[in-house]
């Protein structure tokens, strides 16, 4: 009781929880909350790059792995934000989610969203988009012959984030791989600039299932959580 006095008497503009929506005007008691305080920035899920108003690109990506990551650090206290690409999932409690389409809306929802004391890139960014993307339906003409699709490459969030003057202290890149998993990681994390990669062995583990193994690499250690 005489903690929960103390914490009611603190000045509320004090609380970095504040304006979260499941926090706001509340005090939240945490025992586990060791993230208090910090800003942790999430993206998850895949992104959809139109080819035209009923066709887009993607990647497989159901975006649980994402989601469940952000409901661990709101639940261990941060104030969490999500930007998801398109899924069919409910927004975790105390996270502000913030949704986009595309790639590029991707990359400028996390910019707006910084500065975070760290970044978790956990979306299946489409590498590529089309150069050109049609107004209206793209129809078959009856010919047989298949419309040309010209692609560009997309902004890479995880690599332009670790270049950046605001690059979260701790800042951690995924990897879905089905060949060579813990070589094409240690590879990722030196070209992308993170500080950890976890990398999922999707030959082992199917995409979109409820539980994964992971091999969280650094740029010492490897670290296999079964
Ligand atoms: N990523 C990103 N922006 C992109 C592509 C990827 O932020 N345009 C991030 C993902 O969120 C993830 C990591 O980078 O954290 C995955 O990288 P991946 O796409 O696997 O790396 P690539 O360099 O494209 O390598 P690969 O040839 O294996 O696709």
């Amino acid at each position: 009781a005489a903690e929960i006095a103390r914490l009611l008497a603190q000045p509320r503009g004090a609380d970095p929880l504040a304006g979260q929506p499941d926090f706001a005007g509340t005090v939240r008691l945490q025992p586990r909350a060791s993230l208090h305080g910090k800003h942790i920035l999430i993206t998850a899920g895949p992104t959809h790059e139109p080819i035209d108003p009923v066709r887009y690109i993607a990647n497989r990506s159901s975006g649980k792995q994402g989601f469940a990551i952000a409901a661990a650090a709101a639940d261990a206290g941060a104030k969490v934000t999500l930007v998801a690409g398109p899924v069919n999932l409910p927004t975790p409690p105390g996270v502000i989610r913030i949704d986009v389409e595309s790639a590029r809306e991707m990359a400028a929802a996390v910019e707006t969203a910084l500065p975070a004391d760290a970044a978790i890139m956990v979306a299946a960014v489409a590498d590529w988009r089309a150069a050109e993307t049609a107004a209206i339906k793209i129809k078959k003409d009856g010919s047989g012959a298949v419309p040309p699709l010209a692609l560009t490459e997309n902004p890479d969030i995880l690599a332009t984030l670790a270049a950046s003057p605001q690059r979260p202290r701790l800042l951690i890149g995924f990897a879905a791989e089905t060949n060579d998993v813990i070589a094409h990681a240690q590879a990722k994390l030196m070209r992308k600039g993170c500080d950890w990669i976890i990398a999922n062995d999707v030959a082992a583990d199917p995409m979109g299932g409820d539980a994964n193994r992971v091999h969280l690499v650094t740029a010492t250690a490897v670290d296999s959580w079964e």
